[in-house]
């Protein structure tokens, strides 16, 4: 059977997480939750990308924009600045979920401001980790 590709590409600092403010985003790395995505969704091939470079992040959604079945995507402070960002998301194909680990309209005014959310299927946040899984489960047939 045709398996699900799904991409997951983290922003700035995202590859702290573990050691980064765990109060706010757990103390859990990346790489430890993303080895219990693979053994939940076994029929699943993830791709994984994480860079703390704006222009990085938007070749990696033109990289994988056009052949995947979804992009999960938490583009880290980039959300609120990054027009490139949010314009990427409506040159590709893939449908884009948008992702948060913190709730981001329970801290800052700035962190309310999104230019990715409009062109995203969809946004989750401020369910910790478990909101990339839930991703997973909107791109599952
Ligand atoms: C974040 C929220 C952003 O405001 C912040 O800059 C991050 C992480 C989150 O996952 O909660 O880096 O995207």
């Amino acid at each position: 059977m045709y398996p699900l590709r799904i991409a997951i590409i983290n922003g700035p600092n995202l590859n702290l997480l573990g050691k980064r403010e765990p109060g706010i985003y757990g103390a859990q790395s990346f790489e430890e939750y993303f080895s219990d995505l693979h053994k939940q969704f076994p029929a699943v091939e993830f791709t994984y990308y994480q860079n703390n470079v704006e222009g990085e992040l938007v070749n990696e959604l033109h990289r994988v924009g056009f052949d995947y079945d979804g992009i999960i995507l938490n583009p880290g402070a980039y959300t609120h600045t990054s027009v490139a960002i949010g314009d990427a998301i409506a040159s590709i194909k893939t449908p884009v979920i948008e992702v948060h680990i913190s709730n981001v309209h329970a801290r800052e005014d700035f962190r309310r401001i999104s230019h990715v959310s409009a062109k995203a299927r969809g946004t989750i946040c401020g369910l910790g980790l478990r909101g990339y899984e839930l991703a997973v489960r909107y791109f599952m047939p």
